[in-house]
Parts: structure tokens; C-alpha cells; sequence
């Protein structure tokens, strides 16, 4: 089978680029190594930057989002027990971001390849990458016992974090930074009315906890935990019983409490790789970088990755010229790199590092950061510049 541009993965990133592609007449296909059901299952974040949101619209697959999606113009940040509001002042910056489920999107751009007949391979066994320096790259993989074989002008890896594109750069080659966080969150996802009409981010002295939601009548809650726990040995009731805690006086006594329909425990993690290419491998999304949940930027990362892709590779395959695709890995690091900083930072400000004391200068530096925070014009505007998404 030959095709344009191979793609690992059916995330966000894979199944966003072969849709925009697809728009602008150029051919893909991907290798997705789960089932379709097991993709559409795993429970992610919530909130679309604007420049996420005009993406999925370009790409044909905003329907159901407008419909159903909650326009957010600011977030709590709770601390001290209690809660303050910043605004994005949408008004003034045109932006505001977008509640609406990380598994609907991929289940909108599923369906989208599922109507064009252009379904990802699910459960394509062992891909591998070869001819990457011989200037022929192919994917091979095992699909329903047979051996499938793509030969493709560009491959994109696309298969987060864990996946074999990373891995398939020369070692010498590849530059990679990595912090991964002492805690994990512990989320659990409810149908119960969410406790406030925004989010709400809580430093409280135990740990940092988050209220998040994913429609007027689905919740869904972190709370820090360890990274030894097992979600085995969190009861609903001992969850519940926890967060109402946490969130104190003025705003736990309102959380409606519900069986969990999911509770996952993740580790939190800050890794980029650098370049994001090599010769005709290209990475975008989890493949190349993680970044700790706090501030929902996984999701939109991977989506001003494909952004600069799907840019190159149009001009590449319309033209011939390769400047876009030159230019591809700095540009996408650059975004990469805000949004590291700004999720380090928001991680750091909320959580409780085992290193401190409840009482010891770190938590009395975070409060009085907060303070400052909550009070300052200017520190309330960078926060809102960084949350609703830095421009591409
Ligand atoms: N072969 C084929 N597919 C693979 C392989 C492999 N060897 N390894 C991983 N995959 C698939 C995974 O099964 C998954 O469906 O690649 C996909 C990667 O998807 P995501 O992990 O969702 O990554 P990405 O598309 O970059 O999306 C980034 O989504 O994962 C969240 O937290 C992440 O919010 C961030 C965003
Ligand atoms: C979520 O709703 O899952 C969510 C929201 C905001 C975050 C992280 C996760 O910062």
C-alpha cells in the first residue's frame, strides 16, 4: 500500500492531521495499535484553547462541540480555603477556552474518518519504521495476522509518550529533558452537577485538588495523591469524603456526591524531546513532549504541533518547497517550551512537594505567590494569556 504521510497513532494529534490533510486533498494513513473502543475509552482533559477549537472546526468535526461544549471566560484559584476568581477577560483579548471531553473529540474525528470510509488500522501489532536514511520510509506492522507494509513519503509519529517513533530516532541525534513529579492525580468522574459554574484550582495545605467538569450534569475531580496508591484503596466515599475537606468551608459543603463511573490515578510528568524531526520522521503531540495536567495544555500542544505540520507538509506536497517542513521542529519547540513553562510553573504553585513541610518556606512562598496572584492586574493577565493558549 503506498500512501502520502504514514501516521502512528490514533490520539488527537494522528487522527487531527490525517483529518486537516484529508481537507487540503492530501492522502494519509494511520496505525493505531489499541481497538478503536480502548481509544475512545481513556479519560483525558477537558479544556480547548480557541486556537484548538478553530482547528477542529477547520478540520470539518466542531459540530457537536458547539452544541455541547461550555464556554469558560475565567477559573477559581482557591487557596487558604478561599476561592478567587480570575478572568480571561474575553472582551478584551477575544479568547476564551472550551469545556469539552479530550475522549469526545477523539470520538468526533473518529467518526469523521469512519464517514470518509477512512478508518485508522486499529490494532496494527509491532509497527516498525524503516528506510528513514535510505530516503524510502515504510511502516510495516502485523494487521488481523497478516504483515501490512505502507510506503509513505513522510511518517509522523504520533503514538505518544510510550511509542516506537521517538525510540526510532538515532540516538545521537535526539536531546531529551525530563522532570517527573513526586505525586500523581487521582481523578474521578461523576454524574453529578459540578460544584461551580468555572473550575477551580485549591492549594490546600494536604495537597492540591481541582473541581473540573465535563457538562452541567458530569463532574469530574482530582485530588494529589501518592505515586505508590492504588485507586483500589479509594472508596467513592473516602474519595468524596476527601475533596469536600479539601475544598473547605465555603465551597465543599456544595459538592454533590455520586457513584464514580472512572477513577484513574496518573503520574505527572515534564519531558520535551528535541528535534522533532529527523530527515522524514517527523514527531507531534505525546511523542515528543508530556506536560503535567495543571492547565490542560496536552491536548492543545498536540494541536499547534499539527498546526505547523499540516502547514509544511501542504506546501511540501503543493509545491515541492520543504521551508515549512524545514522550519517545523523550531517552531513547534518554541510553542512546546511556553507551554512547559507554564504548567512547571501552575505544578508548582498548587502542589505539595514531599520536600516541604506543611508549614516550611515552600508552602509560605506558594501562599504568598498566590496572594500576590490574586491581587496583582498584571499577574492575573499573564495567567489568563497562558491558560486560554498563547497564539501559533
Ligand atoms: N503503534 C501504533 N500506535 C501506537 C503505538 C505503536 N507502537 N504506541 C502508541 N500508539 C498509539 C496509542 O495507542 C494512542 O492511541 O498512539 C496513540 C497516542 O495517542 P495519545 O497518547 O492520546 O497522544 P497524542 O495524540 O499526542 O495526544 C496528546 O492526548 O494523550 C493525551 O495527555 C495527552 O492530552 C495529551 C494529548
Ligand atoms: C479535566 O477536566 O480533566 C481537567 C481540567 C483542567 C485541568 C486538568 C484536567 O487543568
Amino acid at each position: 500500500m503506498k500512501t502520502q504521510v504514514g501516521i502512528i497513532g490514533s490520539g488527537p494529534a494522528g487522527l487531527l492531521l490525517s483529518q486537516l490533510l484529508h481537507k487540503q486533498g492530501i492522502d494519509s494513513v494511520i496505525l493505531e495499535k489499541h481497538s478503536r473502543a480502548h481509544v475512545e475509552g481513556r479519560i483525558r482533559a477537558g479544556i480547548l484553547e480557541q486556537g484548538t477549537v478553530d482547528m477542529l472546526d477547520e478540520a470539518g468535526v466542531g459540530e457537536r462541540l458547539h452544541e455541547e461544549g461550555l464556554i469558560h471566560d475565567g477559573i477559581g484559584i482557591q487557596f487558604n480555603g478561599v476561592n478567587h476568581r480570575i478572568g480571561f477577560k474575553a472582551r478584551d483579548t477575544g479568547k476564551t477556552v472550551t469545556v469539552y471531553g479530550q475522549t469526545e473529540v477523539t470520538k468526533d474525528l473518529m467518526d469523521a474518518h469512519a464517514a470518509r470510509g477512512q478508518d485508522p488500522f486499529y490494532e496494527a501489532e509491532d509497527v516498525r519504521i524503516s528506510g528513514i536514511e535510505a530516503g524510502t520510509p515504510t511502516l510495516k506492522c502485523l494487521f488481523q495476522g497478516k504483515g501490512l507494509e505502507v510506503q509513505c513519503k513522510i511518517i509522523v509519529g504520533c503514538d505518544g509518550y510510550h511509542g516506537v517513533s521517538r525510540q526510532s530516532f538515532p540516538s545521537d541525534v535526539l536531546n531529551t529533558f525530563e522532570r517527573v513529579y513526586p505525586f500523581g492525580w487521582l481523578g474521578v468522574l461523576a454524574d453529578v452537577k459540578p460544584v461551580s459554574e468555572e473550575l477551580i484550582y485549591n492549594n490546600h495545605k494536604n495537597g492540591f485538588a481541582l473541581a473540573s467538569q465535563r457538562s452541567a450534569t458530569r463532574s469530574r475531580y482530582y485530588i494529589q495523591c501518592e505515586l505508590n496508591e492504588s485507586v483500589e484503596e479509594w472508596s467513592d466515599d473516602r474519595f468524596w469524603e476527601t475533596l469536600i475537606h479539601m475544598f473547605g468551608e465555603e465551597v465543599g459543603p456544595k459538592i454533590e456526591t455520586g457513584p464514580s463511573i472512572e477513577k484513574s490515578i496518573a503520574p505527572l510528568r515534564s519531558f520535551v524531546a528535541e528535534p522533532m524531526r529527523y530527515k522524514s520522521l517527523f514527531l507531534a503531540g505525546d511523542s515528543a513532549h508530556v506536560v503535567p495536567p495543571t492547565g490542560a495544555k496536552g491536548l492543545n500542544l498536540a494541536a499547534s504541533d499539527v498546526h505547523y505540520l499540516t502547514e509544511g507538509l501542504v506546501d511540501y506536497f503543493s509545491t515541492g518547497s520543504t521551508s515549512g517542513l524545514d522550519l517545523y521542529s523550531d517552531r513547534a519547540l518554541a510553542r512546546v517550551w511556553t507551554a512547559i513553562r507554564f504548567s512547571w510553573w501552575f505544578t508548582h504553585l498548587t502542589h505539595r512537594f514531599p520536600e516541604n513541610e506543611t508549614h516550611g518556606m515552600a508552602y509560605k512562598l506558594q501562599i504568598a505567590e498566590l496572594e500576590y496572584l490574586v491581587q496583582s492586574e498584571s499577574a492575573k493577565a499573564s495567567l489568563a494569556e497562558n491558560y486560554v493558549g498563547l497564539p501559533f
